[in-house]
């Protein structure tokens, strides 16, 4: 096994990042969010490797607590806690006893109470994983909460702009789509301002939440317009499942007006570079051509860079839990 990336890794003792738990992108400063994004670059090598296995998180218990379906964001958690040799417990909410009327904050109590170091938790309530952190002794990551934040996804997608396009200072992004529901949108708005990108966002009136005009970024309607000179084109999904009412007029005509095709990604930047943070709606946010196309969709290099960045993450925490002595 090549063993310089792990000497790499548990050399990088200058993480800037000094927080307890990563609630949010909301607060952390363009050198935290750079320190971060740096130690899970070795973490891109290290799990390139044939053997993945280190013992940063060695006698560590990571519990990941999800609420919500998830498919990248959980694998990727549990993936980055055994890779760091953590004991990883993945919650089976389903069949927990949440189902016999358990409270959130009593399941929490009852999880705390096994003296884990690490809760990841995904829950559909803006707010609740700030709730919980409040009431466990661990450190507590946001898996994604409601419409409020999912700050890990902000991290990988900026880690995966930067690794190909150099930088976010100065880049232009365009994101996509169904902003009003979109935890990731906001996440992803405020992790690029703070790193000095312009953020323009793209959707119809009755997918954009009040006072879109306040979030620091340029509002447009129209794909062609909003699309213009862009470095990354950001697609989101349409969430469905969160819709109460009729907020598209049908799935054909939505894609006709804002889904990605071959057509609509000419007025970008050449060089442009398209981002889906999955699950994606094929047809309806876009064309399968555009999201297959190697040359220009970032879409499996955005999970990958996702165990990288979780990796970063469960490690930056359990070094300020430890007083940065690792
Ligand atoms: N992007 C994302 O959060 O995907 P999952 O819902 O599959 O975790």
């Amino acid at each position: 096994m090549n063993t310089s990336h792990i000497s790499s890794i548990e050399d990088q003792n200058a993480l800037v990042f000094t927080g307890n738990h990563l609630l949010g992108i909301e607060g952390l400063s363009a050198a935290e969010i750079t320190s971060l994004l740096d130690l899970a670059e070795s973490y891109v090598d290290f799990n390139r490797q044939e053997e993945k296995s280190l013992t940063t998180l060695c006698g560590r218990t990571q519990i990941n607590l999800f609420f919500e379906s998830s498919t990248r964001t959980q694998a990727s958690f549990e993936l980055a806690g055994k890779r760091l040799g953590a004991d990883v417990m993945n919650m089976a909410v389903a069949s927990s006893s949440i189902n016999k009327g358990e409270t959130l904050l009593d399941t929490a109590m009852t999880l705390n109470a096994m003296q884990p170091n690490l809760l990841v938790v995904r829950h559909g309530s803006s707010g609740a994983v700030k709730l919980l952190a409040q009431k466990v002794d661990c450190s507590v990551v946001n898996a994604g909460d409601g419409q409020h934040e999912h700050p890990t996804q902000a991290l990988l997608d900026a880690l995966t702009i930067r690794r190909n396009l150099g930088c976010l200072e100065g880049l232009t992004v365009a994101i996509c789509g169904d902003i009003l529901h979109s935890r990731v949108a906001r996440s992803n708005i405020l992790l690029l301002n703070t790193m000095g990108a312009r953020v323009r966002i793209i959707a119809p009136p009755t997918l954009l939440p009040d006072h879109a005009d306040r979030l620091g970024v340029e509002v447009f309607h129209d794909m062609r317009k909003g699309l213009k000179n862009v470095d990354v084109v950001m697609m989101l999904r349409l969430q469905l499942e969160r819709m109460t009412a009729a907020l598209i007029p049908s799935r054909r005509e939505y894609f006709h007006h804002y889904g990605l095709d071959y057509d609509k990604l000419a007025y970008a930047s050449p060089d442009a570079r398209v981002m889906h943070p999955g699950p994606m709606n094929r047809g309806m946010e876009i064309a399968s051509a555009v999201a297959d196309d190697l040359n220009i969709s970032l879409i499996h290099e955005q999970v990958e860079m996702g165990v990288a960045i979780r990796m970063a993450v469960l490690d930056a925490l359990s070094r300020e839990r430890s007083g940065g002595d690792q």
